[in-house]
């Protein structure tokens, strides 16, 4: 059984449909990198998977139990936690401070300690900065602590909007690292938006591209040419290739 299961789901805005009619599937343990253009539907499809946002029709599915319409919180304490686009630290408060309300929705305080050290330890950078004031962090830094944040929900999924918006690749590097740790180690699945294929290539992952509210193009982005890529991302018809 898949993990996150997204049954013909349709995301509106108004009269603009972000999100078409949509089914796919993350199994535990899985990768999958969502790309595509800008307009495409990336967030729309994140934020209504992560509750923020209700679908207009359509269903999405967590571990078996059907999980639409409900509070992020709700879904959130059912293993899933998103990363919004944009890097949102409480910027008036320390680093450590973040962390603690990611904590806000555990009962059991032993194992709370346990994965902020754990996310200490794959964040070094958040241990070293933990009573610095949040909105003082480089803007790789407040992308590993709104990561790092997340975790301390103990998330079986993690969903993250383009973390790499704005970072020096080197920078996006550490990030993708420190992911693929959390994977490898705590069997975390991961669904990621990126804009672009190069990534998803680049962490064996499985690409799931967006055009218009459709996925145009899925499968290991490193079986295929960068020309049809190219063509999906930009929606040049296969009859002009
Ligand atoms: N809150 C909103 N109100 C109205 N329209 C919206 C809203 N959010 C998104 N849209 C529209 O829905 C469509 C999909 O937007 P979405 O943000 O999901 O795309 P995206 O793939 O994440 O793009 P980007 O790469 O720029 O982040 C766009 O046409 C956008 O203008
Ligand atoms: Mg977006």
């Amino acid at each position: 059984m898949s993990l996150l299961r997204i049954e013909a789901l349709t995301v509106r805005h108004g009269g603009i449909t972000a999100l078409d009619n949509q089914t796919l599937e993350v199994a535990a343990g899985e990768i999958v990198m969502v790309t595509g253009p800008n307009g495409a539907g990336k967030s729309s499809l994140m934020s209504c998977i992560a509750g923020h946002v209700k679908p207009w029709q359509g269903h999405v599915v967590l571990d078996g139990r059907d999980v639409t319409g409900r509070a992020p919180e709700q879904i959130a304490a059912l293993g899933l936690s998103m990363v919004p686009e944009g890097r949102h630290v409480f910027g008036a408060m320390t680093v450590l401070e973040n962390l603690r309300v990611g904590c806000g929705l555990r009962r059991d305080a032993a194992a709370a300690r346990r994965d902020l050290d754990y996310v200490m330890d794959v964040f070094p950078l958040l241990r070293e900065r933990a009573q610095a004031q949040a909105g003082l962090l480089s803007g790789g830094q407040q992308q590993m602590l709104v990561i790092a944040r997340a975790l301390m929900t103990a998330p079986r999924l993690l969903a993250i909007d383009e973390p790499s918006l704005g970072l020096a690749p080197r920078v996006t590097d550490q990030v993708y690292e420190a992911l693929l740790r959390l994977r490898e180690e705590r069997g975390l699945t991961l669904l990621i938006v990126e804009q672009s294929a190069t990534r998803a290539a680049l962490v064996g992952a499985r690409m799931l591209m967006l055009r218009e509210g459709r996925v145009v193009l899925a499968g290991d982005p490193r079986g295929m040419s960068a020309e049809r890529i190219e063509r999906a991302y930009f929606g040049y018809e296969e009859a002009h290739a």
